[in-house]
């Protein structure tokens, strides 16, 4: 019987042109010092014009699917994390399926915002839980610097483009357990365990002031930068507890974080909350900035990449975003 979901491969994808501190102090009213001191970002990516979520979710995809492997064909269900499709409708994933060359099975859009990797990660270790798809592509892909207000010094100094895929497969329960060095009931590689949660009466915290059933406009980000910071800091910590406490863990255990790259300080903070090392956590907002969904697949792939994550380690993935929504994984690579 299939029991769970393993990481079989993963890709990533960044637009060519990179926009410093220092380029985008000569048009927003900000600096390096401030950016560096506030949130660790130094420079991000930005799409070039005509370049679409789906282009770059096709790349990460691709990449994926040649790290893992497996045919496009063996791929029955897509599912895209983003909060900046192409078009309203279709869903940006059945472009990306088509494109992929994917003819079974299903295609479909994830919304959670900066939480759409690990509520996408939930939806497809469920899926393959329950037998209803055996192999599943999980794509966070963005293009935030189209939603950005650049009048705005508060937003739009934050986010960069890109993104991260992973391919999921059906496996038995205890494949591989030797090899991962396991023993007892929870044996083998894979996603151990997926927690997500909302609390929609943060909506005002972070939103986008337009939508096509309110305002028929694409909008913008708007957010209350010290609230939405107070509650990362809070659901974070619950979040990583949560997950540690379904696994019977402790934090001594995990071998990576690779968090959702919001903010150095979010990261160092829930870091220390948890006494990991800075060793333990894979940074990158530094040179990618916050990329929403695609944060922890690029983050992820660019450790699995450089042989810092090897099969084996224990990896907890975590992340919030605007809903509020906030969620984790477990993953035993
Ligand atoms: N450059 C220079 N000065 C700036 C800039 C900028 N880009 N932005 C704001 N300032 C100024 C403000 O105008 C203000 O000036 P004043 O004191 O003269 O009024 C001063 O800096 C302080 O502004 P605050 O908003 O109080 O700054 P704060 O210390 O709260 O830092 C920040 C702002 C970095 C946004 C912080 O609140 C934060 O990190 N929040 C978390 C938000 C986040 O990461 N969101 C991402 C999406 S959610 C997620 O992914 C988890």
């Amino acid at each position: 019987m299939i029991k769970r979901s393993i990481i079989a491969g993963c890709g990533s994808y960044l637009p060519e042109r990179v926009v410093t501190n220092e380029e985008l102090s000569k048009e927003v009213d900000t600096d390096d010092e401030w950016i560096v001191a506030r949130t660790g970002i130094r420079q991000r990516y930005i799409a070039a014009d005509g370049q679409q979520t789906s282009d770059l979710a096709l790349a990460a995809a691709e990449r994926a699917l040649e790290h893992a492997g497996i045919p496009a064909s063996d791929v029955d269900l897509l599912v895209l994390a983003t909060t900046t499709p192409d078009q309203t409708f279709p869903a940006t994933a059945t472009k990306v399926q088509h494109r992929l060359g994917m003819t079974n099975g299903a295609a479909f859009d994830l919304q959670a915002v900066c939480s759409g990797f690990v509520y996408g990660l939930a939806v497809a270790d469920n899926f393959i839980r329950a037998g209803q798809a055996k192999t599943v592509m999980l794509i966070g892909a963005e293009t935030f610097s189209r939603i950005l207000d650049w009048e705005d010094r508060t937003t739009c100094v934050l986010f960069g483009d890109g993104a991260g895929a992973v391919v999921l497969r059906a496996a038995e329960n205890g494949e591989d357990a030797e090899q991962a060095g396991e023993t007892g009931h929870n044996r083998g590689r894979g996603v151990l365990s997926t927690h997500i949660h909302s609390d929609g009466a943060t909506n005002d915290l972070l939103y986008v002031d337009g939508g096509p059933s309110s305002t028929q406009t694409v909008g913008h980000v708007r957010m209350n930068g010290r609230e939405v910071f107070r509650h990362a800091v809070t659901n974070l910590a619950s979040i990583v507890d949560e997950t540690l406490e379904a696994n019977g863990l402790a934090a001594d255990d995990i071998d990576w974080l690779v968090p959702h790259q919001a903010n150095k300080r979010i990261l160092d903070s829930t870091a220390r909350k948890l006494g990991l090392p800075a060793e333990k956590i894979v940074v990158t907002v530094e040179r990618h900035a916050n990329t929403s969904a695609a944060s922890i697949p690029l983050a992820l792939d660019e450790a699995v990449k450089d042989g810092r994550i090897k099969t084996g380690d224990l990896v907890l993935l975590e992340a919030m975003g605007g809903g509020l929504t906030w969620g984790a994984g477990l993953v035993r690579w």
